[in-house]
């Protein structure tokens, strides 16, 4: 597994704490009864399985990943007797390798890092009645990252192509739409989430993007010294920071869901 995915606590300061705001209201939008049994396909540090044992009184979930360093912080941190957490890749989903058919199958953030994504959305309605996954709309609304890749690809313009707006093309209603439909869903629903993303300081945004976690901060980790501090002073200079500091941002966020 990809080091990108490995330190909890750093990827919840880039990006989980922002897919828990997503996910409380993604939860809400799939308006599941209670009683349920779901899975949380890339659940990562726990963020979206937390949102459903908060909100929607299932009777189980079960969280899978396969990164062995999110799956111990997702079982550390999730201290609640319906939830367990396994190691397993997308490409290795099944009913058996769950555990067991499932009501409702999510995927927070997800969808876009699996190779193979219509495989992975088949076997997703295979194992459950109802899919749900959303991805961050990284070409446009995802503010955060967008300021990252525009102020990288201005002092690297050779690596224009890194940008995630660029390498998850789909990530949009169309998109996910089209992955849907071919996976042979029916009734499929998109919509847009928005949250805010708001930093004390720029030392506060900047400092998650250090850690290496996740595809922003794995590249920019592979530059040259010099090349990041030009990449952090022209961020610097773009982002929109008030008197005291703070920088307001926001995180749009595409949701899908469809039925089997
Ligand atoms: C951006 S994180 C999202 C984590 C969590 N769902 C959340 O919302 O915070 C992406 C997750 O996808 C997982 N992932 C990457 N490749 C995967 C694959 N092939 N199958 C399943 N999960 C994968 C990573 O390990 C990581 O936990």
């Amino acid at each position: 597994m990809s080091s990108q995915w490995s330190q909890g606590e750093i990827y919840e300061s880039y990006v989980g704490r922002w897919s828990r705001l997503v996910a409380a209201e993604f939860v809400a939008w799939l308006d599941q009864p209670a009683g349920l049994r779901w899975l949380d396909v890339g659940c990562g540090t726990g963020a979206l399985t937390t949102a459903v044992l908060t909100q929607a009184e299932p009777s189980a979930v079960v969280g899978v990943d396969p990164s062995e360093g999110f799956v111990g912080f997702a079982r550390g941190a999730v201290a609640d007797e319906r939830a367990r957490f396994e190691v397993l890749p997308a490409a290795e989903l099944s009913t058996d390798a769950v555990g067991g058919a499932v009501d409702v199958v999510v995927a927070g953030l997800v969808l876009n890092f699996i190779p193979d994504r219509p495989d992975a959305l088949r076997r997703m309605r295979e194992i459950g009645r109802t899919v749900g996954v959303y991805v961050w709309d990284y070409a446009e609304g995802m503010q955060l990252m967008r300021y990252f890749w525009e102020a990288a690809a201005d002092v690297v313009p050779d690596d224009r192509e890194r940008d995630e707006g660029r390498t998850f093309p789909f990530c949009n209603p169309a998109g996910l739409e089209g992955l849907f439909a071919e996976a042979g869903f029916s009734d499929i629903e998109t919509r847009a989430i928005v949250v805010p993303t708001v930093f004390e300081s720029f030392d506060a945004y900047w400092t998650p993007f250090l850690g290496g976690q996740g595809p922003g901060p794995a590249y920019l980790r592979s530059l040259h010294p010099n090349t990041q501090t030009a990449i952090r002073h022209l961020v610097e200079s773009r982002l929109p920071a008030n008197p005291d500091g703070s920088i307001e941002l926001t995180a749009r966020a595409w949701a899908a869901r469809g039925t089997s």
